[in-house]
């Protein structure tokens, strides 16, 4: 730690490229009522970070990044009782951002206890977001059903390696990943898909009753195409960055489609006690080994560079970044 008031984070100063992002010296926060604030031992890199840096999300400058953490309760706010400080954690940082630091503040309810399980930090630290959006999606959007079969996009990625193993937790049927290259296809085989396709074959997948799409732009629209009666698409993401799909829809009027959104940072505003009960169902899956998580570390001084490498959508699995790693 820098200094008794003083900690070292990213900040994003100015929306940009990656290399706006600064590591600075800013305030330590307080755990105010029902919060708590957790020494952060790893912070997990993602596509929305990339996304509030390009001031896509309009956030208020300077800004620190960092929608989840692992590490250990530093402070607790009037009403917390049971995470005491020490207690090993980890936890969504969602709603007010600020993980690429060595101190942040979130809601208690937003926090999953890691003592007495098999979880180190780092994998824990790529949990909160990829993992729990998984089970949200496709358990409390998508309202799967045992057996039925699942269409995933960007199947290799930090999100897409989640939910085809969610699916499987959830008793799905067929369960199918989608690459947008053919070198991914291996790496999303082993996250537990039947059968891995090029996107661009899509055509040829046939009908699905849960599509779930981050991709966005042509694909979404593909999408559409490939649900079964009372099929249902979740729209979670735009990682392609295409312009808005409109939905028709007269069309699903027709044919007996859904489609859905899905938001974690506003489901997590919105229903913090649901958001943090499927955190702690991710986290305890991941501790059994019925949920695997492909990790790799960074020091949080490469945070750019972390953020190139997502935004080149070659990675496979999950980023997290080293900030006061064991
Ligand atoms: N709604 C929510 O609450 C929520 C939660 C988590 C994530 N997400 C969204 O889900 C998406 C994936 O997130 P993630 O953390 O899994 O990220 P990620 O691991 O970086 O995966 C992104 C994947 O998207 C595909 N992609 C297609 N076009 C791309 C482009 N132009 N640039 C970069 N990637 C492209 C790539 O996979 P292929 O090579 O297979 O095409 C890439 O690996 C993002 O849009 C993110 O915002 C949303």
């Amino acid at each position: 730690m820098s200094s008794s008031e003083q900690m070292t984070a990213v900040t994003i100063p100015e929306f940009g490229e990656a290399g706006v992002l600064r590591t600075d010296e800013v305030a330590i926060p307080e755990p105010g009522p029902g919060q708590v604030s957790i020494d952060v031992a790893y912070a997990g890199a993602n596509f929305a970070e990339v996304l509030y840096r390009r001031g896509v999300v309009d956030v208020p400058l300077p800004f620190v990044p960092g929608i989840e953490v692992s590490g250990r309760i530093r402070a607790v706010g009037e009403g917390v009782e049971d995470l005491t400080p020490g207690r090993p954690v980890a936890a969504l940082t969602i709603v007010d951002s600020g993980g690429y630091a060595e101190v942040v503040v979130t809601s208690a309810d937003l926090v999953a206890p890691l003592d007495g399980l098999d979880l180190g930090l780092d994998v824990a630290a790529a949990l909160p977001s990829n993992s729990t959006t998984a089970f949200l999606v496709l358990d409390r959007v998508a309202r799967i059903e045992p057996g039925q079969s699942v269409l995933v996009h960007a199947a290799a990625g930090g999100v897409g390696s989640q939910l085809g193993q969610a699916a499987r937790l959830l008793g799905a049927g067929r369960v199918v990943g989608t690459v947008g290259d053919q070198a991914k296809i291996e790496t999303a085989r082993n996250f537990g898909y039947d059968e891995v396709i090029v996107r661009d074959r899509l055509a040829e997948a046939g009908e699905f009753d849960v599509v779930v799409d981050m991709v966005g732009g042509p694909t979404r629209r593909a999408s559409l195409d490939r649900l079964a009666p009372m099929g249902r698409l979740v729209v979670m993401g735009n990682a392609s960055g295409a312009q808005d799909v409109g939905v028709p829809a007269n069309e699903l009027w027709f044919t007996n489609k859904t489609v859905s959104g899905f938001n974690l940072a506003a489901f997590s505003a919105a229903f913090p006690e649901e958001a943090g009960r499927a955190l702690r169902r991710a986290v305890e899956a991941a501790a059994k080994g019925s949920l695997r998580v492909q990790v790799e570390t960074l020091p949080l001084a490469r945070a750019a560079e972390a953020h190139r490498r997502i935004e080149s959508g070659t990675t496979t699995g999950k980023l997290v970044l080293g900030v006061a790693a064991p």
